[in-house]
């Protein structure tokens, strides 16, 4: 059982997001171990840069939304750097929520498609590796965004489709690995959720396989402002009309 936590809805478990939770109550018990090979293999850069974004942002007292926070990874992480900081865990697993039971915070099981937060409830939101697992990521930022309080920032990673058919083949069976054993769907450039403007970036590492986004309150997410990207390598300036 997991202390300290409220349930999630029968609605909210409903449909494609049982299969999700299911899939990651039976790897939890082994899913560090993966999480750690993702970083050697593929993970490490953008998460390195989550973390330049994030750790600067860490004083006592903010309050701090991991969502999908898994076994606690990314929550361990801020936790080092600033162990006053006022933090949540929210996920859609109890069995991968149970893991951070030795952490301080709050712990909720719930699904980041409805989250049961009032609107400005933080004033930072990390997801790290969970929007690709979710059956709308537009939805799922757009809530993110929604829960923050003025002047607050949202950073997220996520798998990416890479660039080029020859990164995309080289890629092939560790997409599919992931896709198989966790549920991840490797979003391309029309999937993207994002806000193209003076306080958000979006960084892409190995050839696009991995991507770090940031953004603040100013920002909406929608088909109106995804990104061009003629060279999705690079940072985008223009939002598409
Ligand atoms: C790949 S793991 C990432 C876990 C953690 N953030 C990390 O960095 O290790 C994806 C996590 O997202 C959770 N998840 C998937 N869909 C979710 C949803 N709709 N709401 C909340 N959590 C969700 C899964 O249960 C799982 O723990």
């Amino acid at each position: 059982m997991v202390p300290n936590h409220l349930r999630a809805t029968p609605e909210q478990l409903a449909g494609p997001s049982t299969d999700v939770r299911i899939v990651y109550d039976r790897v939890a018990s082994s899913y560090d171990h993966f999480r750690e090979l993702w970083l050697r293999i593929a993970g490490a850069d953008a998460e390195r840069a989550m973390l330049a974004d994030v750790v600067p942002l860490l004083h006592p007292a903010t309050r701090v939304l991991d969502a999908g926070c898994g076994t606690g990874a990314m929550s361990r992480q801020m936790l080092a750097s600033c162990p006053q900081i006022g933090l949540t865990m929210l996920d859609l697993s109890p069995e991968m929520l149970a893991r951070t039971a030795d952490l301080p915070g709050t712990r909720l099981e719930g699904s980041m498609l409805e989250l049961p937060f009032a609107d400005g409830s933080f004033d930072l939101a990390v997801s790290a590796w969970v929007i690709e697992t979710v059956t709308d990521p537009q939805l799922a930022v757009t809530e993110l965004l929604r829960v923050l309080a003025p002047g607050g920032r949202l950073v997220y990673t996520f798998c990416s489709l890479p660039d080029g058919w020859f990164s995309r083949a080289g890629s092939a069976l560790l997409r599919a690995g992931v896709e198989h054993g966790f549920a991840g769907e490797f979003l391309d450039e029309e999937h993207t959720p994002w806000h193209d403007c003076g306080s958000s970036h979006r960084r892409r590492f190995r050839g696009g396989l991995t991507t770090e986004i940031a953004l603040g309150t100013c920002c909406t997410v929608g088909p109106g402002v995804l990104p061009t990207a003629a060279d999705p390598t690079e940072r985008s300036t223009g939002s598409r009309p």
